[in-house]
């Protein structure tokens, strides 16, 4: 084998990779509980059919398809919420809604690789489905800048930008853009930044736009207010523009208004959104984004199931692990382990075995040596491996029936035998 390396964009976790991955993981889940967010599962592999779009997103050239052996047309999911759709759709009858789903699953892209991107990720997903109302919104952001909360990040570090599709396409009634290529031209408004203004410039022009309401567009992406979208629009009450003001306003009242700004010029790379969108950025503007969502009403009937309002954000592990490093908080994470066990002769087995049986009955994590080692080799390599608790069990201890357990933070050791140990350990 030429190489020990994964596969060009792939990811191995080591586990100290794989300790610091948890703590972004246990932020994302604690927050989705504490949003009363409900976890599901979708597979990683779906139908070509069911991910594939037509929209000129970047991420339907990014797809990883086979053919399976029964010549069935399959992928690695890009992202989740296609999956969530087609589960929603298959038992749309059944359901209360609104529902509010979370899910941490794998995505596969073949990416260009650069910082932030990887052709696999983990993402967080966050979805409320079957909700009009904008508190939809809130709460998705909201839990999100929770779960960054939480690992210790504040609005000095990130911040979502907002901007609205609906409400963009309002400013562009008198460009008159047909409908069918209003998306077409929301993907290509997106790659500014990625390719050049003047290839973003002929994409527009594919799509029908004349040179002044190409200028005119290019002009409203500066809008980064209310005041100005409503000047530009010449009236107040605009439903899109209400909208933005209550998400703002609630914003105010959740207690994260410092974290979040509106801008028009968020538009989002995904085909399906079709109101309010957002995205995370770290307050640098270095990085990618590190989450972002949109409310999507079209998205369920354009897969054969009927109309309905969802709201939701994919947020991944990259980019949050880069800006945590960055920012020195990446969280502490060496490995601990409640109860080292180990003996110091084969014929002493039997008794550290029972040891650490008990233990673990009583729900003590153990960590029972696998051979007989010396006491200095033992109680150093537990040092190493984060133990808390140490026991060495030699032929005394057989003799005896009693033992020591060594508190390795120091402290005066605990006297303790088969009898007593579940009361020693709390149980
Ligand atoms: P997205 O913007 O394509 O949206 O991805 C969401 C997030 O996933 C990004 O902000 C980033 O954190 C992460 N991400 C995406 N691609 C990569 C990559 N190649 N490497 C590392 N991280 C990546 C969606 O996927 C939508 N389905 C989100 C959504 C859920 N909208 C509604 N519900």
């Amino acid at each position: 084998m030429a190489s020990f390396a994964p596969p060009r964009g792939m990811r191995d976790f080591y586990p100290e990779d794989y300790r610091a991955r948890e703590a972004v993981f246990i932020a994302w889940r604690r927050a989705a509980r504490m949003w009363g967010f409900e976890p599901y599962e979708a597979p990683v592999v779906e139908t070509l059919e069911l991910l594939e779009r037509k929209a000129g997103e970047e991420i339907s050239e990014q797809i990883y398809a086979f053919e399976d052996k029964g010549g069935n047309r399959l992928a690695l999911r890009p992202e989740l919420t296609p999956s969530l759709a087609r589960m929603i759709i298959a038992r749309q009858g059944g359901f209360s809604f609104p529902v509010k789903w979370t899910s941490i699953g794998q995505c596969f892209r073949y990416e260009r690789m650069q910082r932030g991107r990887k052709r696999e990720h983990f993402q967080w997903n966050l979805d409320v489905i079957g909700e009009e109302s904008i508190m939809a919104e809130a709460e998705v952001i909201g839990a999100a800048i929770g779960a960054l909360r939480q690992l210790g990040l504040t609005s000095e570090d990130f911040k979502v930008r907002v901007g609205s599709r609906a409400l963009l396409a309002d400013l562009l009634i008198p460009c008159e853009i047909e409908g069918q290529h209003f998306t077409a031209c929301c993907m290509a408004l997106d790659k500014r930044g990625k390719i050049t203004n003047k290839e973003v410039v002929q994409l527009l022009e594919a799509e029908g736009l004349g040179r002044p309401d190409v200028e005119r567009v290019f002009k409203l992406l500066g809008i980064r207010s209310l005041e100005q979208a409503e000047e530009r629009l010449g009236a107040k009450d605009n439903p899109h523009l209400t909208d933005l003001r209550e998400l703002l306003q609630l914003a105010e009242e959740f207690g994260w208004a410092d974290f979040i700004n509106f801008d028009l010029s968020v538009i989002r790379g995904l085909g399906y959104y079709t109101g309010i969108v957002f995205e995370a950025f770290d307050v640098a503007g270095e990085m990618r984004a590190l989450f972002g969502g949109g409310r999507y009403d079209n998205l369920l009937s354009s897969l054969g199931g009927e109309t309905m309002p969802c709201v939701g954000l994919g947020f991944g592990d990259v980019v949050v692990m880069e800006l945590l490093a960055n920012c020195k908080k990446t969280p502490r994470t060496n490995r601990t382990i409640s109860l080292g066990v180990g003996f110091m002769e084969d014929s002493a087995r039997p008794l550290a075995i029972r040891i650490a049986t008990l233990a673990r009955e009583v729900g003590w994590p153990c960590d029972l040596a696998l051979r007989a080692e010396k006491p200095r080799k033992f109680f150093s390599r537990s040092d190493k491996g984060g133990v808390k608790y140490a026991i060495c069990i030699g032929l005394d201890e057989v003799a005896t029936g009693e033992f020591r357990i060594k508190q390795m933070a120091g402290g005066e050791p605990i006297r303790a035998t088969l009898e007593t140990l579940p009361k020693v350990l709390g149980a």
